[in-house]
């Protein structure tokens, strides 16, 4: 039996939103999740990537706060959720706005690298819900600008990244600040064990769900590999965006991660520098670049951007159709959050990974503790020849890695939860688990491999690789108009954010 909304005991406001929204069923961890969220219990949600877990927790607190009907605490708030980085900060706060559109709830945000007193004074007579960045949090507590003595839920997004090392510490005083008990709430598509072992410190006795094995990709991404040199891959990353080696999957748009921020700004030079044009994303970009680059991405106005870690999680872009690890992750759970970009809300997506011969112990690691499957795609022709200038292949003239904007595509039904990107209307969506995966019972994986997509030219599923790829590939990059944290070991570098 498919699951409702209605069947979860959300109230009207919520019911109506979701409407709005154009949400029509629950997805399984919604369903899973909600119900008890309602009746007030800690809670560990584990679910894929792209699968609704801001939903999950967002549409039962928004219950659970209207029904308390408290007075907004001053300078603190009722509701905090906390987040790795500043645009996930953002985006979590604007679903917040958006499920609660109707239920009269107060939402702020506050994330570093904005201005203090502006916090500061939108805070000063406190908020329902705030989502925020760990670091400025801390500094409007040491400022005595804010207080959490009024908080009744805490959650955090992206919850291992939030336990690990980069924001323990953070994390820590927190839980020394908040109430014993507020009801905590902890979400993520990854959560190993060493990190598992912390969340009974912050909470008491949660309820667990896990709609697929811990740390999975999600299934609708089809993940391909190129064994490439180092040196080689600008090349090669060029010779895909500029259709000269075409990848399965039509481009629509390209995200691309390095380990470095430095690397990141050095792909996008050598980009321009062919005719690609490409924006980076990176901890060392002033807030307004990174927020540029962002929109200038999720407008299609520059299409490919190139980014560390400080985008891999929780970001949600509509239309994300490659993600493209230039470099691997050395922790393998970032993987995982990298490609979950794509494949979002019932979508496709293609993964396309580069690994240099110093990589392969990153690329085991992944294999082993996530379910990637990779299938191997060929070097270019010639390729070595082409790197090394005196090949036939000649660099694209500027005008024709030009990508012509493009018109979000009709989506198969079974393959549209959102009906195209954001700005095409509101369609209705559907549920994310397709055909032959009934709702609420997520458990389990891949059931004998994923259900037919709208991108064709796979026969037969993931098994049986297919050098050459699918019909209609990256060609169709080359016609569109072009455009645009640190790599961090385990909860390091750029995640840690102000
Ligand atoms: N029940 C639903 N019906 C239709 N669309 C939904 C539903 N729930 C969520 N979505 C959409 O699915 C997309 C992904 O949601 P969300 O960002 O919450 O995923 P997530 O599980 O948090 O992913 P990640 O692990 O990457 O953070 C969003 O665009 C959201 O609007
Ligand atoms: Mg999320």
């Amino acid at each position: 039996m498919t699951i409702k909304f209605s069947d979860l005991g959300l109230s009207q406001p919520v019911m109506q939103a979701l409407d709005m929204q154009g949400y029509d069923t629950p997805t399984p961890i919604q369903a899973q999740a909600i119900p008890a969220v309602l009746e007030g219990r800690d809670l560990l949600g584990i679910a894929q990537t792209g699968t609704g877990k801001t939903a999950a927790f967002m549409l039962p607190s928004i219950d659970n706060l209207r029904k308390a009907d408290n007075q907004i605490p001053f300078k603190s708030c009722r509701m905090l959720v906390l987040a790795p980085t500043r645009e996930l900060a953002g985006q979590i706060a604007q679903s917040a706005k958006d499920y609660g559109a109707l239920a009269g709830l107060k939402v702020h945000s506050i994330v570093g690298g904005t201005s203090v007193n502006k916090d500061r004074n939108k805070l000063h007579r406190g908020t329902d819900i705030l989502v925020a960045t760990p670091g400025r949090l801390l500094d409007l507590i040491d400022q005595k600008a804010f207080n959490l003595s009024g908080l009744e839920v805490l959650v955090l997004d992206e919850a291992d990244q939030m336990l690990d090392l980069g924001f323990i510490h953070a994390l820590r005083r927190i839980r020394e600040l908040a109430p014993a008990d507020r009801q905590t709430l902890f979400f993520s598509a990854t959560m190993p064990k060493q990190i598992k072992e912390l969340v009974s410190g912050y909470c008491n006795n949660p309820v667990q769900v896990s709609v697929t094995p811990e740390s999975t990709t999600a299934e609708r991404i089809d993940q391909y590999l190129f064994m490439v040199q180092a040196n080689e891959k600008q090349s090669l990353l060029e010779m895909i965006l500029s259709g000269r080696h075409p990848v399965p999957g039509e481009f629509e748009r390209v995200l691309i991660f390095t380990r470095t921020k430095h690397g990141a700004d050095r792909v996008v030079k050598k980009l321009g520098q062919v005719g690609i044009a490409a924006n980076a994303i990176h901890g060392n970009k002033s807030q307004p670049q990174r927020q540029r680059a962002l929109d200038e991405f999720k407008r299609a106005k520059v299409p490919v951007l190139v980014a560390t870690d400080v985008a891999a999680r929780g970001i949600d872009i509509p239309g994300v159709s490659h993600v493209i690890n230039y470099e691997l992750p050395n922790v393998p759970e970032q993987y995982v959050h990298r490609i979950g970009r794509t494949a979002r809300a019932g979508a496709d997506g293609v993964a396309i990974a580069f690994c240099a011969e110093d990589e392969r112990a990153y690329l085991k690691d992944i294999s082993k503790q996530t379910d990637a499957e990779f299938d191997r795609l060929p070097l270019p022709e010639n390729f070595r020849a082409v790197v090394e200038g005196v090949g036939p292949t000649k660099r694209a003239h500027p005008n024709q890695t030009k990508m012509k904007r493009v018109k979000p595509k009709p989506r198969g039904a079974s393959a549209d939860m959102r009906g195209g990107v954001k700005s095409d209307g509101p369609p209705k969506k559907k549920h994310p688990n397709r055909k032959g995966k009934p709702s609420g019972t997520g458990q389990g994986g891949k059931p004998g491999g994923r259900p037919q997509g709208n991108r064709g030219g796979k026969p037969g599923g993931r098994p049986g690789g297919k050098p050459g790829g699918r019909p209609g590939g990256g060609r169709s990059f080359q016609k569109r108009r072009s455009g645009g944290g640190g790599g961090q070991r385990r909860g390091g570098g750029a995640s840690r954010q102000g």
